[in-house]
């Protein structure tokens, strides 16, 4: 793992979304494997900053979101694919059949990770992964004990996740879906590089065990440790335990 730190939760966002626009210009056809959560909300902004104001192209990209909760339609505002409609596909050029979401109300959860699996393949795989890091340590919703051969699959969140997460939910735990389907650690480690961005004092702990702690499945972001590319992207206080 390389690691880069930056003052403040701006800079990395700036950082991120230039490295993101340098892979689509270099090469246009990218498939990316995206992520949501508050940390990725500045990066999608400055991304469709660029495409306003630089003619980032957006055409041929294909994307593959990592996660989504189970029991919200595509329609709710609390989505993930609303998410994603609201801070970047609404803004750029992606066409919207080239963008993929797990399906959280798909009646058959084992069916839908099997027909997500396939549909990264046939798409040549990911090749630029950004990742958050949940307080519990996750990647995507692999919570802590996940094994790192898991594929896309339907998983129960941990409490915490879901008092993290509550903010889009009238900050009522409860009403947090207490189920998503997720890609799997294996799905992550798949691609190509890897981008891990992490910032603020609440990441500062999990991002030291995630980067410097023994591999271990009670973390799912050690995973990270066995990818041949992947870049730790880190504001000052998330990187002030490092
Ligand atoms: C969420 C998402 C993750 C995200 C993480 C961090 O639960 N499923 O993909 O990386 O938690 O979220 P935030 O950036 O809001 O701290």
């Amino acid at each position: 793992m390389k690691i880069v730190v930056r003052p403040d939760a701006a800079a990395i966002a700036e950082l991120v979304a230039r490295l993101i626009a340098d892979q689509l210009r270099a090469r246009p056809r990218t498939t990316l494997g995206l992520a949501t959560g508050r940390t990725m909300e500045r990066i999608y902004i400055r991304l469709a900053a660029l495409h306003r104001l630089e003619r980032l192209d957006f055409s041929q990209v294909a994307s593959f979101n990592l996660d989504e909760y189970i029991g919200l339609p595509a329609s709710d505002p609390r989505s993930y694919r609303k998410y994603m409609d609201r801070f970047l596909f609404d803004h750029v050029d992606i066409l919207p059949e080239r963008t993929h979401v797990p399906d959280g109300m798909a009646p058959d959860h084992a069916a839908e990770g099997l027909r997500y699996e396939s549909a990264i393949h046939d798409a040549g795989g990911i090749d630029l992964q950004l990742l958050g890091i949940g307080e519990t340590g996750h990647i995507g919703f692999n919570e802590p004990l996940s094994a790192f051969a898991s594929r896309t699959r339907a998983v129960t969140l941990a409490p915490h996740t879901r008092t993290q997460n509550a903010a889009m939910f009238g900050n009522d735990d409860n009403a947090v879906p207490p189920r998503a389907m997720t890609m799997g650690i294996a799905t992550i480690l798949d691609a190509r590089q890897i981008l891990l961005v992490a910032t603020g004092i609440r990441k500062a702990r999990m991002l030291a065990l995630t980067v410097e702690g023994p591999m271990t499945a009670m973390i799912s972001g050690t995973a990270l440790q066995s990818h041949p590319n992947c870049l730790v992207l880190a504001d000052e206080p998330a990187a002030s335990q490092l």
